[in-house]
C-alpha cells in the first residue's frame, strides 16, 4: 500500500481505471476485478521498478538537485508588455556630479537648469499681488491663495472664469511662462507671460503671446486646448 502511494506521483503509465477500480470493489463482477488486479499488478511492478531506479541512482540526479538546474537553464524573462512598468522617478542632478563635475558647474545658474522649476516664492517672477490682466474681453486675475499657492484665474475650457494652481514656471528671461496642471496628466501653458526683463527694457509686465488675435475658448489655439 505504500509502494502504491509514493509510486502514484511518478507513474503516468497507469490506466486511469485502476484509480477508482481500487477502493470500490465491486465483488459482482469477475471481469472487473480481474482488470482491476491486473491493473493493480502492473501499478506495482512500475513502482519498484521506479524505485529501483531512484535507489540505483547518483545523487545528481535527484529532483532536489535536478530542480535548480533546470531552473537555471531556461531563458532569464523577458519583460513583457503585459507587465507593469516601474515607475520612473527624478533623482535630481546632484546624482550626476560626482562623474561630470565640469559639466554639472557649468550648467548650474544656466537658464538651462533653470528652465522648469516648481513654482515657489524663490522661482515665480511674475506679479501675482492680485494684478489683473486683460485680453479680448477676459480679465484675468493673478493671486496668491491663503496657503501661498500661485494662482491665476482665467477663462477655462468652458470660457467661464475659473482659479487655476500654477505648477511649474517655464524659462526666467526674457520672459517666463507658467503651466497649468489638467487631468490626464497634461500641462497647459498659460498664453499670459511675464516679461522678466528690466522695466528700462519695457519689461515686468504680463503680456498676452497672441496679442492682436481674438482666442476664444471655442479656437483651437485656446490655452486649454491640444495645440
Ligand atoms: C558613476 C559615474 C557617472 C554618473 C553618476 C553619471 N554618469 Fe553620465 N557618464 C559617465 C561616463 C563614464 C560617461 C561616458 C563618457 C564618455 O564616453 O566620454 C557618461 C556619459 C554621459 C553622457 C553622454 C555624454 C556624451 O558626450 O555623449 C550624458 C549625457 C550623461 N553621461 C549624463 C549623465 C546624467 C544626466 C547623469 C545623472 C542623472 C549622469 N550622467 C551620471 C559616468 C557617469
Amino acid at each position: 500500500m505504500s509502494k502504491r502511494a509514493r509510486a502514484k506521483p511518478s507513474a503516468p503509465a497507469t490506466p486511469p481505471a485502476a484509480l477508482p477500480a481500487a477502493p470500490v470493489k465491486p465483488a459482482r463482477q469477475k471481469t472487473f476485478l480481474l482488470v482491476a488486479g491486473l491493473a493493480l499488478l502492473l501499478l506495482v511492478i512500475v513502482a519498484s521498478l521506479f524505485i529501483a531506479t531512484r535507489e540505483d541512482a547518483t545523487p545528481p540526479t535527484s529532483p532536489a538537485s535536478i530542480a535548480p538546474l533546470a531552473a537555471s537553464e531556461q531563458p532569464p524573462p523577458l519583460p513583457s508588455p503585459a507587465a507593469a512598468p516601474v515607475a520612473a522617478s527624478y533623482v535630481g542632478a546632484s546624482r550626476c556630479q560626482s562623474c561630470h563635475e565640469s559639466e554639472f558647474k557649468a550648467w548650474s545658474g544656466s537658464h538651462h537648469q533653470l528652465a522648469m522649476q516648481d513654482a515657489t516664492a524663490a522661482t515665480v517672477l511674475g506679479d501675482f499681488a492680485d494684478v489683473s490682466f486683460n485680453y479680448q474681453g477676459v480679465a484675468s486675475t493673478f493671486f496668491k491663495s491663503a496657503d501661498g499657492q500661485f494662482m491665476v484665474r482665467t477663462d477655462g475650457p468652458d470660457g467661464k472664469l475659473s482659479d487655476y494652481p500654477i505648477s511649474y514656471t517655464f524659462g526666467v528671461y526674457p520672459l517666463q511662462q507658467y503651466l497649468i496642471a489638467f487631468p490626464g496628466g497634461r500641462y497647459q501653458t498659460l498664453p499670459i507671460a511675464w516679461d522678466a526683463r528690466p522695466k528700462s527694457e519695457g519689461g515686468q509686465r504680463w503680456f498676452h503671446l497672441y496679442p492682436d488675435q481674438k482666442i476664444d475658448h471655442t479656437d483651437a489655439l485656446h490655452w486649454t486646448g491640444i495645440y
